[in-house]
């Protein structure tokens, strides 16, 4: 029989980190052909995550480039998508979450009538700004998709709300969690130097990142200037911040925190030491998306740095709390958690509303079921 040739295309840590477990598992499968693109977006932060998992990548487009603009990426993501397609003219892309990769990798599979697939599709603030640009481009990449894999039921109606036809829906929990459980061990040791500098035993570890686009500015002062306030009201508290990469974050980071001897600046960290870090903090602080499905499922609670969030699972079991970036709101809800054991123990149950370990399978398993490759529909995931 002839292999369905499927593409995946990705670009940006978080993409790579949750398409990795997909993309070893669809190699290894019989039925499927599978090329793997990456668009680049980021470069050391997604080669990071290309060396952990050992994925080598058929097509590399390279366009990441110093303070890129949301027009460079999508002019130079949609005319260099164009010869891979013409090129391999695959049965099936398959896009992941909201970026600005995954929404032009879906419009130049639209251009070529390509089935597009859509991992963790669903997710909505209904904010059109926020965040921004993702709540459109995950909208507009659902707009072109043909097979939505949701990672919750909750995705699913949102996606029914939209008129989005049922069928073309399949709940799968998130693949971040196939990722996450290959990764952290109990008794791991770090590799980094500045990690080993920590005093895990003795001191409240609170972990912080941040990036978001509408936080660059305004947003990041407040987040700062409220860790300063932290770390001053806590002798027993230490902050380590492994930042972004973008030259925004970085120099609002170092000109607010990077004085302060109990706040560790540090580079971004490959996935198998973050996801580790996250393992043995006390607290996380982050207005990153992918973080606020991980923390739960290692019990470990987070105060989200936004103002809005498409993860309401968390919110609702209660182990992720919106603070928003005012500097004396993170302050007071920090100092809390510091210093209240019982509302600490409220947050840290360890509930995991997002997965099973078992997503990739059940995507794959539906990718057989819907190309009539196998006879059998699979299971969707639900919460125990
Ligand atoms: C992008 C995504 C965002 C996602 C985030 C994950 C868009 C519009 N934004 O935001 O949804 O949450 O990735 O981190 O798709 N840089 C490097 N090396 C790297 C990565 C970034 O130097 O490995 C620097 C470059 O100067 C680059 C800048 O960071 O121009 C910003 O990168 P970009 O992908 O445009 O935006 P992010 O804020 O990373
Ligand atoms: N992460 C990492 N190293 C770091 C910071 C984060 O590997 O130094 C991981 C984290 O565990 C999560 C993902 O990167 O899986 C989140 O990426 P990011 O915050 O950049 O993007 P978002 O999830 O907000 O889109």
């Amino acid at each position: 029989m002839e292999q369905l040739k499927v593409m995946t295309i990705f670009g940006t840590r978080p993409e790579a980190i949750k398409m990795a477990p997909l993309v070893k598992k669809l190699k290894k499968d019989d039925n499927i052909n599978c090329i793997v693109t990456v668009t680049a977006q980021h470069r050391e932060m997604l080669d990071q995550v290309l060396d952990l998992f050992e994925i080598k990548t058929d097509y590399d487009l390279d366009i990441m480039s110093d303070q890129q603009t949301l027009v460079d990426i999508t002019v130079n993501v949609l005319k260099n998508l164009e010869t891979v397609l013409n090129k391999e003219e695959p049965d099936l892309v398959l896009v992941h979450g909201d970026t600005t990769t995954t929404f032009i990798g879906a419009l130049s599979s639209f251009y070529k009538q390509i089935d597009i697939g859509h991992v963790e599709a669903g997710l909505r603030t209904g904010n059109k700004y926020s965040p921004y640009p993702e709540e459109m481009n995950r909208h507009l990449t659902g707009v072109l998709t043909d097979l939505n894999f949701a990672p919750t039921i909750n995705n699913k109606h949102n996606l029914l709300k939209e008129n989005v036809d049922e069928n073309k829906i399949f709940v799968t929990g998130n693949t971040v969690i196939d990722a996450i459980q290959e990764i952290v061990k109990e008794n791991y040791k770090f590799d980094n130097e500045k990690l080993k500098d920590v005093d895990f035993d003795n001191n409240k570890v609170i972990l912080l990142t941040a990036h978001r686009r509408e936080n660059l500015g305004e947003g990041l002062t407040g987040i700062f200037k409220a860790v300063n306030d932290i770390i001053k009201s806590n002798r027993d508290a230490e902050v380590v911040f492994p930042v972004h990469l973008n030259p925004k974050v970085r120099k609002t980071a170092y000109k607010h925190l990077g004085d302060n001897k109990k706040v560790h600046l540090i580079e971004p960290l490959g996935y198998l030491e973050f996801a580790n870090l996250m393992n043995k903090s006390y607290l996380i602080m982050t207005d990153s998306g992918g973080i606020q499905e991980e923390a739960p499922g290692l019990g470990k609670p987070v105060l989200v740095l936004r103002d809005t969030t498409e993860r309401q699972e968390a919110i609702q079991a209660g182990t992720v709390k919106k603070v928003g970036v005012n500097r004396e709101k993170i302050f007071k809800e920090a100092d809390l958690l510091l210093n209240n054991k019982q509302e600490y123990l409220k947050m840290a149950e360890a509930i995991n509303p997002y997965g099973d370990g078992k997503a990739v399978a059940r995507i794959i398993d539906y990718i057989l079921f819907h190309y009539k490759i196998k006879g059998v529909k699979p299971e969707p995931f639900q919460v125990d």
